[in-house]
């Protein structure tokens, strides 16, 4: 395995520009002395006698035929993956294989012009579905001795796309937050940094977000830094805190509207139902299909709503409850509900967490309609709950803090957000 890494170094796929540049200088310095040289080789042909006609044709016409067969192999050099054999053994080798037990295909390996240190291998994926391939992320790693950024689908999912560096290149352990990171752009919100730049999420695409992992992860700290970004663009931001008020000291409190305990939750999210309604209304007397139309269309500043909670499993588990509480929470989950269905359009957003690896806890309703995944070091079932996938507990390392997965593949390092420095610049 060894040897046949370090082979695959000398190979032209991604072998880079210096050794592609050395096969060319070759093709060309060895035209040289062929095309010097051809007239005597032609005079040779001629009076040698015995020679067969085609060996007569290369000898008479052997600068074009240099031409011809040198270019043909040195683009078969410079365009073929020779690395694909190898690949594909390593990738069956993980049983990275579709039903009928076909391996994906390297079909082209080229450095990303926009960030030189990332390699993309192209695959041909046979069908595999991308969640096989965020299960075997770890295993992939290892087999094609890489660290993968990003996986994605290419053009139509018959192409996936490995952005990988070179094994044991990581993220930094800690990026502080700048203020200079805040995104220009409306309701773009910062997340980290990938090894690809930095990573932001737009809630007018993906509106909703549930953040997972396991305690200590860095979940509240990401969580608050979002909540600071929203906060510092014009949003209302509503926390539910059923944890004393730990997490959230009493600057948040004078910034945002906070709820400690269930029945001030259900009130709260009755209110946010209620607001909801009513921006139904409105959009609709004005013919606008979202709420950034209708700022514009009415000049109105109808401001975006944040509703936040850090432990929604805690908040929804109804073990135990007796028949009152279990009302009042089964309201808490309807109202939610209808956030998660309603809330894109008029600017009401939930980011909820969770450390809890139950299922069972966050309704699929509600679960389906949070279209941003992330999660932070966890374990399979927990990784297999945010994500849909088992990557989260292939890819973070085991004492990872504030290392997170992406739905998409992407793996960040979230910016640490120091509160002894919180300059909410915007009032509640
Ligand atoms: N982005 C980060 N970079 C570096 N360190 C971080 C980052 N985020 C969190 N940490 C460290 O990890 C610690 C735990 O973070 P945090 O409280 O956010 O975890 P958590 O997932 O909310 O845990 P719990 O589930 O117990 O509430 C922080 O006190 C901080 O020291
Ligand atoms: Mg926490």
């Amino acid at each position: 395995m060894t040897r046949s890494r370090d082979l695959r170094h000398w190979l032209p796929v991604g072998t880079g520009w210096v050794i592609k540049l050395c096969l060319i200088a070759a093709y060309l310095a060895g035209a040289v002395p062929v095309w010097r040289s051809q007239a005597k080789i032609v005079a040779y042909a001629e009076t040698v006698e015995l020679i067969s006609l085609v060996m007569k044709a290369l000898m008479t016409h052997i600068f074009p035929a240099y031409l011809l067969a040198g270019g043909g192999l040195l683009a078969v050099l410079l365009l073929y993956p020779f690395g694909r054999k190898m690949a594909q053994d390593q990738l069956e080798s993980i049983g990275l294989v579709n039903h009928t037990g076909a391996v994906p295909i390297l079909l082209r390996r080229y450095r990303d012009r926009e960030h030189p240190r990332v390699f993309v291998w192209v695959f041909q994926n046979q069908s595999i579905p991308l969640s096989d391939w965020g299960d075997r992320r770890g295993a992939i790693e290892t087999a094609l001795d890489i660290t993968i950024v990003q996986i994605r689908y290419g053009r139509g999912k018959n192409r996936v796309l490995l952005y990988a560096v070179p094994a044991r290149t990581d993220l930094p352990e800690v990026i502080p937050w700048k203020d200079r990171y805040l995104s220009p752009d409306s309701f773009v919100l910062v997340l980290g940094e990938s090894l690809l730049g930095p990573v932001t999420i737009n809630l007018d695409r993906t509106p909703h977000i549930l953040l997972g992992g396991s305690t200590g992860s860095g979940k509240s700290v990401l969580l608050k830094l979002l909540l600071m970004q929203a906060l510092q663009m014009g949003a209302e931001v509503c926390i539910a805190d059923f944890k004393g008020g730990v997490d959230f000291p009493p600057i948040w409190h004078e910034k945002c509207r906070m709820c400690f305990e269930e029945q001030e939750l259900l009130d709260l999210l009755t209110e946010l139902t209620a607001e909801l309604q009513r921006r139904k209304g409105l959009l609709k007397a004005r013919g606008c299909s979202n709420l950034d139309d209708y700022n514009r269309a009415a000049g109105g500043h109808l401001r975006r709503i944040i509703f936040a909670c850090d432990e929604v499993a805690e908040v929804l588990d109804r073990t135990g409850a007796d028949k009152a509480r279990k009302e009042v929470l089964a309201q808490i989950e309807a109202r939610l509900s209808v956030i998660a269905r309603q809330g894109w359009a008029f600017g009401i957003h939930l980011i909820l967490a969770t450390q809890r690896p139950d299922a069972a806890i966050i309704p699929g309703q509600i679960r389906s309609n949070l279209d941003c995944r992330i999660c932070g070091r966890a374990d399979s079932v927990l990784s297999q709950i945010i994500l849909d996938s088992t990557g989260a507990a292939e890819v973070i390392p085991k004492n990872a803090r504030g290392r997170f997965l992406l739905h998409d593949g992407t793996v960040f390092q979230s910016y640490l957000f120091d509160e002894g420095s919180l300059h909410l610049g915007v009032s509640a």
